[in-house]
């Protein structure tokens, strides 16, 4: 049981103090019946709360998959730039947003939105071996010995290690399309390890997390709601 006023105030742009207003006007109902005090407990799985009449989400936490254009950054803040979280919605949006994971400004695709920190580090630590799947255009062809390399996993000039990664040639021409996965997520880290191995990306999409993909009705810069059907693809290993 939580609060009612701590349950709006955490979904969106409702303070604790613009609940008790509203309770006060009768503008809001728990189970059809006005609510007459703004700190009574509600059970976020049974109970119905309204406001004017129209039906509240309570759920704890909100998972939103953004197709996100370039130039854009993965944040949840910036004095300079667009960030991730300003694509989300006002009916979507709550406090407490951020990427869970950073694709570079350059890097389209796939990127969830969360306020749900331990879920985040769930699919983020490595250890957990959820794969995120990445599309990379190549400025010069890959060989199988390039391939082996890389899937071998890598240490970098500057001692940084990177884990095993699965790569498949999906269409090889004169700038191949290459598909890379990744359980890892360090800085810039399918860029450096192309140039490890003497290539360039010159183009890189996130396609999917987990097992969940990017949904391709998401235009770019257009974002939706995770189902928790969606939510255990992500997951999966
Ligand atoms: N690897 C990169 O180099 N950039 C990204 O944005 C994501 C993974």
């Amino acid at each position: 049981m939580e609060r009612l006023d701590k349950i709006l105030a955490s979904q969106g742009t409702l303070s604790r103090r613009d609940v008790k207003e509203i309770v006060k006007k009768g503008r809001i109902t728990v189970n059809g019946v006005v609510a007459k005090k703004s700190d009574i407990k509600i059970d976020i799985d049974n109970d119905t709360v309204t406001l004017d009449g129209e039906f509240l989400s309570l759920k704890e936490h909100i998972y939103i998959m953004l197709n996100k254009p370039q130039g854009i950054v993965s944040a949840s803040e910036s004095d300079t730039d667009e960030t991730v979280v300003d694509l989300v919605p006002d009916e979507l949006y709550r406090k407490g947003l951020f990427p869970a994971g950073r694709l570079d400004k350059d890097t389209t695709g796939f990127v969830l939105i969360t306020d749900d920190g331990d879920f985040a580090h769930k699919i983020l630590s490595p250890k957990n071996h959820i794969f995120k799947t990445y599309l990379a255009t190549l400025e010069h062809s890959l060989s199988q010995s390039d391939i082996n390399m890389l899937e071998k996993g890598i240490t970098l000039a500057d001692g940084t290690t990177l884990k095993e990664a699965k790569v498949e040639i999906i269409e090889d021409g004169e700038h191949p399309l290459v598909q890379i996965m990744i359980c890892e997520g360090k800085y810039h880290q399918v860029k450096r390890m192309f140039a490890a191995a003497g290539n360039k990306v010159i183009a890189l999409h996130r396609s999917k997390m987990g097992n969940l993909e990017l949904d391709e009705d998401l235009k770019p810069g257009e974002c939706r709601e995770i189902t928790l059907e969606e939510l255990k693809m992500l997951c999966e290993r």
